[in-house]
């Protein structure tokens, strides 16, 4: 792994230079890990497998470091040595000597830990996973220190499971762990205050002028009426009442009715502006969070959580609203209040005043450092309605998988851990917020107290008058009542931060390039669809595509082959202009893409996925949707020309029949069909088909194939197929391995070459077994096979005629180590893997064998028995015969048994031999 990623170990180093980097590299292992280095420790490493040491000195390092010297099973030196020396080697390749920054991985890549250890055992490991696992890495040594660690490795299994080893070092499943280092890597929770709220409600409102200007108008006569009330009082008490003025008390009584009529009646108004106000600031943002997923980059709303975008709109919004309608004008109009009487409550005594002053300040500030803590508890509370949310939704999209595997207890098993962080999340919450709400009500009530125990006592020494105390006490009511309602608010405040700032996360991520302002044009023709040189990645690390060149003459049908995860779809992607190339270019006419603008690029391009979903309404709106002003007549024609117009017809309501929620109520076949009726109506000239029949039983699959090449007559299409038998009619086929192209040309210049291609039609024919591939093809193939080389024709025939197709799920064991070879088996869909069993019972993996691989080969010879367990580890389909059938076969045979055992024999031996010593080359543990 090391080599080909990092400059570190160049090919052309003197072994003395790579000594000395492989001795820095251990020991800043062991720094991580807490132990001492061992001298001679490398020398020791490197001589026990000289040929890997040469290969790879890193991943011999990983081996020797993780299996002897810490004496894991054989399943953990993939994910934890490799994942920590790669974090180390990053650390080296910075070469500044200060802290690491830890290596980021998106957190949706935080999770199969299984998968990913096993994976990483295998000779050629992805970087992605090496990247991936130390990141998990950096992730357990954080979280349980190199102790942690050393026992997480002690208890992984020999192929790499981690399910026991989680549980002996977190106390939690696998699954909940991977949890966990999810949350950890949703970095950086907000540490923002209430005021951040207030400030945006107060740039959000002044958008609203009119209605600002009520709502401040309303609120100005409440706090003026508030702030009168007292002084008015003092007046009625020391000059009206005391000296029984009656003129006096008849014009404060008049100026406390006619305030009070005015306060009631813009308390009204202050009631209808929030009611106004509120609902159109909400509405502003719930516009600019959907203009968002709308217009965001496309590459990173792939690596967005749907679930937590839907969480956005339903739970945050919410919370963001209750404390934008009840909390903020509240806080406002009381919190004014609050100065007002202040400075009101100075005019009538100074000292009485400082001390409320001084012990409001103290009500407030107390719980400030709580609050804070209140709204990152808040937040974290969003998070876990959005993981409630996503289980309840997954629980209902896997009905179907979870009935037929039984799948309820387990499902019901996560709800209930996920209903627990859920109660954890909201238990904090609650408390934290109530808490913050009750410490200020607290000081406040003390606060109170404190000055009218002051007051009476001035009182009683004849330093105020009865009407200053009145004052007061009508003061102290009015800032009580503030107080204790800012004190109940505050919750619903900080609880629609927490809200906000998730809203604001959404808000806050990259839009799409816009438009260039004055598109190129092509000139209406397509002539050309070129890449030059084009790189792309996803995540910005390791490229998906690296330097992918694409000539296409058009109009031309041309497939993109090569194995999953290669990059075909990615190319589709790129020419549908949804991403933009990292380097290099997508030409249309030799125009690069991102000068074309977005409707231009619509109109050239359509396509058909894999498997369509549809919108929830009419089949006719449907099929519209490809051209939007098209009539009733071009629809149906667009359907005729998908060979769907009848079956549409046999609808309940023909045309106008509810698709069901997207496109439930129809067949796979059909749905591709309106998908490919969609597609004609909008006429593109480039046509591009991802694996559009892939989906497909057989016999629809043919049918489909057959519509779509009627109605692309005439236009370019790039589709891209895993059944290879469709590029015998394609002008050009593309075949890409690991995000490069590494063949292009006919069909049949392809399989003259040898190479690539080649050997994906041998495996793709097999895999085509269950009929939709001709005979021909299948004992060709079979021909291919090093068992069967050379055999003629009508043996193969037979032997085929009485192998049987067979499907099983995954973890079901295919062969077994020490057993006898009694079956011959072709895997013609599916990944199994292989491994050894070693002394102390445990297995340790050699090989993932794919569709197109066989094995039990040994069962074509008499009293072989098996060296290796192989286990599915998903659904197969298989094509197997039984060790007497085929035994039987070669005896009707002898001129071929002969052939076949003694070119066979050496190899068994060989193997025999190889197994042998492979499983000596593990110690007991
Ligand atoms: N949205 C995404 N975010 C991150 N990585 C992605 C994303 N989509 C694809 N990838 C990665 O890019 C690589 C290429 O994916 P792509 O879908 O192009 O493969 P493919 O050749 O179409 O495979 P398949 O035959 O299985 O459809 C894969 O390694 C995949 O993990
Ligand atoms: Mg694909």
């Amino acid at each position: 792994m090391s080599n080909r990623h990092f400059d570190w170990f160049k090919k052309h180093e003197t072994e003395d230079e790579v000594q000395h980097k492989l001795q820095r590299l251990y020991g800043l292992a062991c720094d991580r890990l807490a132990m001492k280095p061992d001298s001679g420790f490398i020398a020791a490493a490197m001589a026990a497998n000289p040929e890997e040491a040469r290969r790879d000195p890193v991943r011999r390092l990983a081996h020797h470091l993780f299996t002897y010297k810490l004496a894991m099973p054989t399943g953990a030196w993939g994910l934890l040595g490799l994942g920590l020396l790669h974090s180390v080697l990053l650390e080296v390749a910075r070469e500044d000597g200060k802290k690491p920054a830890p290596v980021r991985i998106p957190r949706t890549e935080a999770h199969d830990l299984n998968g990913l250890a096993s994976r990483l055992l295998l000779p050629d490991v992805d970087q992605k996973d090496v990247r991936r696992a130390a990141a998990f890495v950096e992730y357990l040594l954080q979280s349980k220190g190199p102790r942690g660690f050393i026992k997480f490795g002690r208890k992984m299994g020999a192929n790499g499971n981690v399910d026991a080893a989680s549980l002996a070092v977190a106390g939690i499943s696998a699954g909940a762990l991977e949890l966990k280092w999810q949350d950890a890597i949703r970095a950086g929770t907000p540490e923002r205050g209430p005021t951040h709220l207030l400030a945006w409600v107060a740039k959000a409102a002044a958008r609203h002028k009119l209605l600002l200007f009520w709502f401040l108008l309303a609120n100005a006569v409440q706090i003026l009426y508030a702030v009168y009330v007292p002084l008015w009082l003092q007046a009625l008490f020391d000059e009206g009442i005391k000296p029984s003025n009656v003129a006096v008390i008849r014009t404060y009584l008049a100026y406390l009715t006619w305030g009070f009529l005015a306060a009631s009646f813009f308390g009204v108004i202050l009631d209808y502006t929030v009611a106004k106000l509120g609902p159109r600031i909400l509405n502003d943002l719930r516009a600019r969070m959907f203009a968002k997923i709308n217009n965001m980059d496309a590459r990173e709303l792939a690596s967005s959580d749907t679930d937590e975008i839907i969480a956005d709109f339903s739970n945050d919004i919410t919370v963001v609203e209750k404390a934008v309608i009840w909390a903020v004008p509240g806080l406002f109009s009381k919190g004014l209040m609050l100065i007002g009487s202040v400075v009101v409550a100075f005019s009538l005594d100074t000292q009485l005043a400082i001390a409320t002053l001084v012990s409001l300040l103290i009500a407030f500030w107390l719980p400030r450092g709580f609050s804070k803590r209140a709204v990152r508890y808040n937040y974290e509370r969003g998070a876990e309605d959005a993981k409630v949310a996503h289980v309840v939704k997954e629980t209902l999209l896997m009905q179907r998988v979870i009935r037929i595997f039984g799948l309820r207890e387990l499902q019901a098993k996560l709800f209930t851990g996920q209903l627990g962080r859920l109660f954890k999340a909201s238990y904090h919450q609650y408390f934290s917020s109530g808490l913050v709400g009750r410490m200020t009500s607290f000081g406040v009530s003390a606060a109170q107290l404190l000055v009218i125990g002051l007051g009476a006592m001035q009182s009683v020494e004849g330093e105020v008058s009865s009407g200053t105390i009145v004052a007061f006490i009508t003061l102290l009511l009015t800032i009580g009542g503030a107080a204790g309602f800012i004190g109940a608010q505050l919750p619903l405040l900080i609880q629609g931060v927490g809200g906000l700032e998730r809203v604001q996360a959404l808000l806050g991520k990259p839009d799409a390039a816009p438009d260039p302002e004055r598109p190129e044009s092509i000139g209406g023709k397509v002539n050309s669809l070129r890449f030059d040189e084009v790189s792309f990645s996803y995540d910005g690390s390791a490229p998906t595509l690296d330097k992918v060149s694409l000539t296409i003459e058009c109009p031309r049908r041309v497939m993109v082959v090569g194995p999953s995860g290669s990059g075909k779809s990615t190319i589709l992607r790129l020419i549908e202009n949804q991403f933009s190339p990292g380097s290099g270019h997508v030409r249309v006419n030799g125009v690069d893409m991102r000068l074309l603008g977005e409707e231009q690029v619509r109109s050239l391009i359509s396509l058909v996925p894999q498997e369509t979903i549809l919108f929830q309404t009419s089949v006719r709106e449907n099929i519209r949707m490809g051209k939007l002003d098209a009539s009733d007549a071009e629809v149906e024609a667009a359907a005729k020309a998908a060979d769907i117009h009848p079956i549409i017809m046999s609808l309940p309501d023909g045309y106008d029949t509810d698709v069901g929620e997207g496109g439930s109520k129809l067949s796979g076949g059909q749905r591709q069909r309106i998908a490919i009726a969609r597609a004609i109506l909008h006429d593109p000239q480039i046509m591009l088909l991802d694996e559009a029949t892939s989906a497909l039983d057989p016999a629809s699959r043919v049918a489909v194939e057959e519509t779509l090449r009627k109605v692309t007559q005439g236009r370019t299409v790039v589709a891209v197929t895993h059944d290879l038998t469709q590029c015998e009619q394609a002008d050009l086929v593309y075949v890409v391995k690991a995000g490069r192209v590494v063949e292009s040309g006919t069909h049949q210049s392809l399989l003259d070459a040898d190479g690539v291609y080649a050997d994906l039609w041998q495996r793709s024919v097999i895999a085509g077994a269950e009929g939709a591939v001709p005979r021909e093809q299948l004992l060709d193939r079979l021909r291919k096979r090093p068992l069967l080389q050379g055999v003629p024709a009508e043996f193969l025939e037979r032997l085929l005629a009485r192998m049987t197709v067979e499907t099983v799920g995954p973890d079901t064991v295919l062969i077994e180590d020490g057993q006898p070879a009694n079956r011959l088996i072709f895997i013609t869909q599916g990944e199994a893997q292989q491994s050894v069993r070693l002394p102390d019972g445990t297995f340790m993996s050699v090989e993932v064998l794919e569709a197109g691989d066989a094995l039990g080969e040994n069962a074509a010879l008499e009293n072989a028995e098996e060296f290796t367990r192989v286990v599915t580890r998903k659904p197969c389909h298989l094509l197997t015969i039984d060790h007497a059938t085929l035994r039987g076969l070669l005896a009707a045979h002898p001129e071929i048994e002969q052939r076949i055992v003694s070119t066979f024999t050496p190899r068994y031996e060989a193997m025999m031999k190889h197994y042998a010593w492979l499983k000596l080359q593990v110690p007991t543990l």
